[in-house]
């Protein structure tokens, strides 16, 4: 089992927790037995003295009994923590390392799901479930050879009616099973659903679509409340129908042990003794029917977890990676051709050289994949076919981090973290300086408004950065990607909402403040294309038609009159 390593460590801990049960299960089956004792000898044999040592010796069973019981949970407490600890840190990580594209082929309620409810699960079959099978298989075994020992006849009857209960429980644990994963789906969709209402609160209002909101929950709820209502009714279904053949079994067993005690066949102790076994037995057998029902269901937990757990890591690191300690950046793409969904190529074949100090410029209408190219440039993806070289090497052999680290990206997106501005800032670079946090803001024409917030640096931008406007986020963000001081800047509409003089104020900061540095921006400004070196222009077809140095705008825009509307 995949999971055993998480639990090896602590092997010592565990062979504690085995022997403290064992011991628990050895007393819990002395107790009938004294009982037995004490009824036919001591009672009914009036004997004080052996009446003593029975009490004493239950006594002592009694008092040794707490502290195995205090370190078995002890132990058990420890084990789960601890295991628990490991299993999430284990998964999270794993979740973090898998590519985007699976991270975007689940919702966040569904990911959030499995790293809670479906790990605690995983964590509980482990720690618990598991111990519990091998420790209900142990007491089960005890009790049949005693209850043979005591009578066999009467055990044999018993066993002969557990088919009864198996079938019994098996008949609703099926039922159960349907439902209980329709209710984990269920839930799933609604904290999803929950969750993106709530991000997106402003288009909701924007949309007048509150209600819509509000009616899309409550009809979720309800088709929650009935799968609630359906596991209620088999719940109560099977614990009415269990007490049934109960009442069944114990009146069978009660009438027949008295009979044998009237015919002399039993003592009264032995009748004590059985009564009790037999009944020890049964709740055993029957807590086999809950483990089982435990057990399948942590298992579909497992299951779930176990497939992220075996998502491919499709961007994978080279086993022997390249450093890239002193880059000088140059860049080429080689036939590059790439989709997101097979057969549905984006990029047919994309070609092109860049090289330190030089600024490039990606142009054409939306949807012909120019952020799909900034994308296999920092190895989001990586090509079906063709190859994406950096200083020579194709960027599959670089260290993902190494790669990573020289390239800065500012997106028109512009997400921001929950924190101040100060600490988006400095999202890629931890480390820096207060003065080359505000270096950097200046190079981005953010310092100036930055220090009219009310705390500067220190302003909170809330989530997603929602008390910024979109031109100062769009300008926070550039700071953030000039911070790590990239070799490869990629601006990706990160000024489309800006006006044009500060754009253009802000691409010539960024050449002026390190001239030898690759910049490669996507806009359709035409004073930005104008000043750039080269210009690529992508077409629908995925190919670049347009590549050439020092391109004129206005011819550009006279030809592909699709472009001049964002001019
Ligand atoms: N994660 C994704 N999964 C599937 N298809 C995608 C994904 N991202 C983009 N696409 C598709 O790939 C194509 C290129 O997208 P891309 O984002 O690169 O366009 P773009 O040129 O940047 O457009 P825009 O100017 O609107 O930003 C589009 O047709 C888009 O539908
Ligand atoms: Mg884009």
């Amino acid at each position: 089992m995949r999971f055993a390593r998480y639990i090896y460590p602590y092997w010592d801990k565990q062979l504690i927790l085995y022997f403290c049960m064992v011991f628990s299960v050895i007393f819990g089956l002395m107790h009938p037995y004294l009982t037995r004792l004490i009824i036919d000898y001591a009672f009914i044999g009036q004997d004080l003295h052996i009446f003593n040592m029975i009490v004493l010796a239950g006594v002592a069973v009694y008092l040794f009994s707490i502290p195995i019981e205090l370190i078995q949970k002890l132990m058990g407490f420890f084990l789960k923590t601890r295991v628990s600890y490991v299993v999430r840190a284990g998964f999270y990580r794993h979740l973090q390392s898998l590519s985007l594209r699976f991270a975007q082929s689940r919702s966040t309620g569904e990911h959030l799901y499995r790293l809670g409810p479906d790990l605690e699960g995983v964590v509980g079959l482990i720690v618990d479930t598991l111990p519990s099978v091998i420790i209900l298989a142990f007491r089960i075994a005890l009790l049949l050879g005693i209850c043979f020992w005591l009578s066999w006849p009467l055990t044999l009857a018993v066993l002969a009616i557990t088919p009864v209960l198996y079938l019994h429980t098996h008949f609703f644990t099926k039922r159960l099973y349907h439902i209980k994963k329709d209710k984990t789906e269920k839930s799933q969709e609604i904290s999803g659903n929950l969750q993106e209402a709530l991000a997106q609160t402003k288009l909701i209002k924007l949309f007048g679509k509150e209600r819509h909101e509000y009616n899309r929950y409550l009809r979720d709820s309800i088709d929650l409340i009935r799968l609630n209502i359906a596991n209620a009714r088999i719940s109560l279904l099977q614990n009415e129908s269990g007490r049934f053949i109960n009442a069944v079994l114990v009146g069978g067993i009660a009438y027949i042990l008295g009979y044998q005690v009237i015919k002399g066949y039993l003592t009264i102790g032995e009748l004590t003794a059985l009564t009790m076994y037999l009944f020890q037995l049964l709740s055993a057998l029957r807590g086999i029917g809950g483990l089982y029902n435990s057990v399948v269901l942590k298992f579909i937990a497992m299951d779930r977890v176990v497939q992220t757990l075996d998502a491919e890591v499709e961007v994978k690191e080279d086993p022997k990676p390249v450093r890239l300690r002193y880059p000088i950046g140059k860049v080429s793409f080689k036939d590059v051709i790439f989709g997101y969904k097979e057969g549905n190529p984006v990029l047919r074949g994309v070609n092109f050289d860049v090289r330190a100090g030089e600024t490039i410029v990606l142009s054409g209408v939306s949807g012909t994949g120019k952020t799909t190219i900034t994308n296999l440039l920092c190895r989001l993806y990586d090509p079906w076919e063709g190859s994406i070289l950096i200083d020579g090497h194709d960027i599959r052999k670089i260290k993902l981090r190494d790669l990573r680290k020289i390239i800065g990206v500012a997106s028109n997106d512009s997400a921001m973290m929950m924190g101040t501005v100060g600490d988006n800032i400095r999202f890629g670079n931890p480390d820096a300086t207060a003065q080359e946090v505000s270096e950097a803001a200046r190079i981005a024409e953010a310092h100036d408004f930055v220090m009219n917030l009310e705390n500067g640096y220190d302003t909170e931008v809330g989530e997603i950065g929602n008390r910024l406007s979109q031109g100062q986020r769009q300008r926070i963000a550039i700071a953030r990607a000039l911070l790590r001081k990239p070799v490869i800047l990629v601006l990706d509409e990160a000024l489309s909402s800006l006006n044009p003089e500060m754009e253009q104020r802000i691409a010539d900061n960024i050449v002026k403040s390190t001239p030898d540095r690759i910049t490669i921006i996507v806009t359709h400004r035409p004073s930005i294309i104008s000043k750039a070196d080269h210009t690529l222009v992508l077409n629908n077809n995925g190919r670049v038609t347009e590549q050439r140095a020092h391109y004129d705008a206005e011819r550009l825009l006279q030809r592909q009159p699709g472009i001049a509307a964002f001019g």
